[in-house]
């Protein structure tokens, strides 16, 4: 496909209207996976719910209960409908829907795209309109479609093969009277390659097609030790999509695993204020009865959960990135901007973040109201945010001011993890570390400009028709770029796509469909829909 067809295409398949979204802001409830795996019944499920009404989660949002693989019987009924085991849900799962619904939850579910489940249960495959059907039947209004076992004829399991299971899915779903919340984990299939072609051009159709994506790993099981690894490889997947979501489609980057026993407080509060900060769904996998005081305060804490849902949808991406700070940054639909700072070091330090760097103009000097979403306390700062923050924490704060935001961070290749690093009137693509010259503001006017040097833009060369920094010219298409949702940053001049080539060199090269050396993460707010 050519790429401007592609574009075309994708332009029409994100035109999610966000007041029409099944879904326009991101799920909280729960899951039994991460928790309990295959070993589920009914119980988990009544004494679940309960406590989530008693420890005041519903009340807090936490909205839905989803069971995941392993509830029905290995075959099919007579006429080819799915059955529940009634041996682990002796009453039901009709009853149970009730039983949900008279605590004012939702029931959601899983099937696979394949012929059998992950955990080798009946997968859906030729039976879509029938198990929709029977899922809607029983009170559920939610589906986590896995991708295991799915084959083309056999053997290979391609990105058109996926395709086209999704996408009769979505069709399917488009028919009911009371459309599912599609889920689909699609991408995951596809996620972790050297070539990142196949998981990009998956992530390209899933928005149009279902509300979230389960995007790369499961995240650790409660048997699998090192959590926090697992947390932070989800977080790093999740970091090279946010151009995917708005309202109406989010990125999962999985489970919130509260009780897993080797977490500390601190890095499950840093999970919940990072998931937050993206927008993620917040799928709680723990056995909720037991969770303990500290545990349900952070879940319910207000302030994050409002980050969460807030009704922009975007997820919150890197401003700077130096081996142990993470800052990232989102606008709010309030005009308000988030700043969260994780460490990620062995000890606790302190970071400064100039307003600068949350995109507000360098010479301002006045005051911003800042809130700092762990303690609730609010303070009048000029300059700059500095927080102390423990071996791997996260602070999190909400910044107020009559200002308005600029896009402002890292310009990142998803591939090779490069940032684009400003020097003198040059430019290359260099380990990231933090620096003013690799954190860039992109204006609405399109142009973008890295904080080191504000009077230059990133501009094609005429005579060269390479990349450089030249003094902005508001109205030159030369500086002119436009980053579309395939991560390609096209400039207006030459139509042209800005290049990782050889040895962190810059070029601009015919724009090529979801190649390595081409899609880019810009700061949240970028990308014109
Ligand atoms: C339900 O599952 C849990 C966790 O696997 C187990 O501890 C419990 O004994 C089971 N209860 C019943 C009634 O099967
Ligand atoms: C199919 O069979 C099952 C089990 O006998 C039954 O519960 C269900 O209602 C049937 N579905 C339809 C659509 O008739
Ligand atoms: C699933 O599909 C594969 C490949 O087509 C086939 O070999 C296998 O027998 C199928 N399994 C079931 C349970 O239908
Ligand atoms: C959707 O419904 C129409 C009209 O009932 C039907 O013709 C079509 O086959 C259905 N499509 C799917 C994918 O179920
Ligand atoms: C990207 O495109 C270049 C030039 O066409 C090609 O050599 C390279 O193999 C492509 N990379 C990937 C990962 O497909
Ligand atoms: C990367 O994957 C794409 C899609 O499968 C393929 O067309 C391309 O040739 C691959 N590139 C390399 C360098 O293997
Ligand atoms: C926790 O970590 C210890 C080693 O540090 C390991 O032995 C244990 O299996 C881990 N537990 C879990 C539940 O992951
Ligand atoms: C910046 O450019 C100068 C002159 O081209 C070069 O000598 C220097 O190594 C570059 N600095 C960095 C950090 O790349």
């Amino acid at each position: 496909m050519l790429f401007q067809e592609t574009l075309m295409l994708l332009a029409a398949s994100m035109a999610v209207d966000a007041s029409q979204a099944l879904m326009p802001t991101p799920p909280m409830g729960f899951n039994n996976w991460a928790r309990f795996e295959c070993a589920l019944n009914q119980t988990i499920f009544t004494e679940t719910a309960d406590a989530m009404v008693s420890k005041g989660l519903v009340k807090a949002g936490y909205d839905r209960v989803n069971i995941d693989d392993c509830w029905p019987l290995h075959e099919r009924a007579a006429n080819g409908s799915l059955q529940w085991d009634p041996e682990k849900f002796p009453n039901g799962l009709i009853w149970l829907g009730q039983y949900l619904k008279n605590r004012n939850l939702k029931f959601g579910i899983y099937s696979d795209a394949g012929n059998l489940t992950c955990g080798g249960y009946p997968g859906s495959l030729n039976y879509e309109e029938i198990d929709a059907e029977t899922f809607s039947s029983w009170g559920i209004d939610y589906l986590k479609l896995d991708g295991c076992n799915v084959y083309n004829q056999g053997s290979l399991d391609s990105e058109q093969t996926y395709k086209n299971i999704y996408g009769h899915w979505h069709q399917v779903i488009l028919n009911m009277s009371r459309p599912l919340i599609f889920s689909e984990s699609a991408p995951a299939y596809f996620s972790g390659e050297a070539n990142l072609t196949d998981w990009y051009l998956v992530m390209d159709w899933v928005p149009g097609y279902g509300e979230l994506a389960c995007h790369s790993n499961d995240i650790a099981t409660f048997d699998t030790p090192n959590p926090w690894e697992s947390i932070l490889t989800n977080y790093g997947f999740e970091i090279l999509l946010a151009r995917y979501q708005s309202p109406g489609y989010f990125n999962d980057p999985d489970f919130l695993i509260v009780d897993h026993a080797n977490l500390t407080l601190d890095e499950k509060k840093s999970h919940f204020a990072l998931w937050a900060s993206f927008s993620a769904p917040l799928i709680i996998s723990a056995y909720i009865p037991d969770l303990t005081d500290d545990e349900i305060a952070y879940l319910t804490n207000e302030d994050l959960i409002a980050i969460d849902q807030d009704a922009l949808g975007l997820q919150a991406t890197l401003v700077s990135q130096d081996g142990t700070w993470d800052v990232l940054s989102k606008s709010l639909s309030n005009g308000d901007r988030l700043l969260t700072i994780l460490n990620r070091g062995d000890e606790a330090g302190s970071l400064s973040v100039p307003f600068e760097r949350l995109g507000y103009p360098s010479q301002y000097s006045g005051i911003f109201v800042v809130k700092d979403l762990w303690t609730g306390a609010t303070s009048e700062v000029s300059n700059q945010i500095t927080a102390n923050v423990p071996s791997h924490g996260t602070a999190v704060f909400r910044v107020s001011s009559r200002l308005a935001a600029i896009p402002t961070g890292m310009i990142f290749n998803t591939a090779s993890l490069n940032c684009l690093t400003a020097n003198g009137s040059s430019v290359r693509w260099t380990k990231c570390t933090g620096s003013d010259t690799q954190i860039w503001q992109i204006t609405s006017g399109r142009s973008i400009s890295s904080l080191s040097d504000l009077s230059k833009c990133l501009s094609r060369d005429a005579k060269s028709g390479t990349v450089a920094l030249e003094v902005c010219q508001g109205w030159h298409k030369s500086q002119k770029w436009d980053y579309a949702i395939t991560g390609n940053v096209q400039n207006q001049a030459s139509s042209d796509c800005l290049t990782e080539g050889q040895d962190g060199v810059v070029t601009l090269v015919e724009c090529l469909v979801e190649n390595n050396s081409q899609v880019f993460e810009l700061p949240s707010g970028s990308l014109q829909r």
